[in-house]
């Protein structure tokens, strides 16, 4: 990786103040690396109707493709929250990360320390078509 988890996730924290999070007040911002060693970010973007509301990790994983194709590769992806102690990203967003790259490096918070864990690892049985 040209980039350690660790500036990954300061990415991801500089993101957070772009968050659109009005409704639950949790503020998450994701950052990843592609294979092309771009960086993409993304920001939680809710709404009044909840339901509606886009994880920080499938917005990132929407500019990535929207920037590079469907052929773009994951490598790495951090997560930061504006919430104090652990936030792994949701069983959905492990599923959209794993469909471009299924070997990514995901780094989050854990109880005391950042956690690096391949999304295999995080998403065993990934659904396949
Ligand atoms: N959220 C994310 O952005 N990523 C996740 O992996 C889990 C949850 C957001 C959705 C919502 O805006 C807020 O965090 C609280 O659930």
């Amino acid at each position: 990786m040209e980039i350690a988890p660790v500036r990954l996730m300061e990415e991801a924290r500089q993101a957070l103040s772009r968050a659109y999070a009005p409704y639950s007040g949790v503020k998450v911002g994701a950052a990843l690396l592609t294979a092309s060693g771009a960086v993409y970010k993304g920001v939680n973007l809710e709404n009044a109707s909840f339901g509606l509301t886009l994880c920080a990790e499938r917005v990132a994983v929407a500019q990535a493709v929207g920037a590079e194709g469907p052929q773009v590769r994951l490598r790495a992806l951090a997560v930061a929250s504006s919430r104090p102690g652990p936030f792994p990203p949701c069983g959905a967003c492990r599923q959209v990360i794993f469909e471009f790259g299924p070997e990514t490096l995901v780094i989050f918070q854990g109880e005391a320390d950042l956690i690096t864990a391949p999304i295999s690892a995080l998403l065993p049985s990934a659904f396949r078509f």
